[in-house]
């Protein structure tokens, strides 16, 4: 059932294949923060972004770039927190992403849900309440999400229910392998 679907994303991965890849950086409430990215080993570094509070701010990412982003209030001191990571026109063509809790389960109020801009058939990752079973706690979980498209949203803050498009998503997965470009 499930290679189905990714036959079918593979299908519709060549016709996107040149498309821009964009991450929507979107706050949903009154703190401003600031996203740091960081590359997967040998890849371009990005620069910081800000996010003011209530604003949506879009990112180019580079074709084929993996790494992650965490994303900082103002005044606070940069650790990481709560990831998004993606691999974008990955394994396949394809793009990967997913919320992973694995290096900062404590961070619950900024990095909250990665889903596409359009495709209301592709599931979200992360949760708009933490924890939820819907993001990264173990490395062997398989929570990692995959599709055709190229632009992804990011919601920040805790007030991230209700932003999402309101078509429920499917929730099959791949193994987090995928988004770290080990495929
Ligand atoms: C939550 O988001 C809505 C818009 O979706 C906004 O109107 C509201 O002010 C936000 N709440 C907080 C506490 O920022
Ligand atoms: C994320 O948000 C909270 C505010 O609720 C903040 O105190 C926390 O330190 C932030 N960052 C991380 C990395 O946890």
């Amino acid at each position: 059932m499930y290679f189905t679907k990714l036959a079918a994303l593979l299908a519709s991965a060549a016709a996107v294949a040149s498309a821009t890849n964009i991450v929507t950086f979107k706050s949903t409430d009154s703190v401003d923060r600031t996203v740091y990215f960081t590359p997967s080993a040998g890849l371009r570094e990005l620069g910081s972004v800000e996010v003011p509070a209530g604003q949506t701010v879009d990112v180019t990412i580079d074709q084929g770039w993996i790494g992650n982003f965490h994303a900082v209030q103002a005044g606070q001191p940069n650790v990481p927190g709560m990831l998004g990571e993606v691999a974008f026109n990955g394994w396949n063509g394809l793009n990967y992403y997913d919320v992973s809790a694995i290096v900062n389960p404590g961070d619950v109020d900024n990095v909250s849900e990665l889903y596409p801009f359009e495709d209301p058939g592709t599931p979200v990752s992360g949760c708009a309440v933490f924890p939820c079973n819907n993001a990264y706690y173990a490395p062997d979980d398989v929570q990692t999400k995959v599709t055709s498209q190229t632009h992804l949203v990011c919601t920040l803050g805790k007030n991230s229910s209700g932003q999402k498009r309101d078509v429920e998503p499917e929730s099959e997965s791949v193994a987090r392998d995928y988004v770290l470009g080990k495929r």
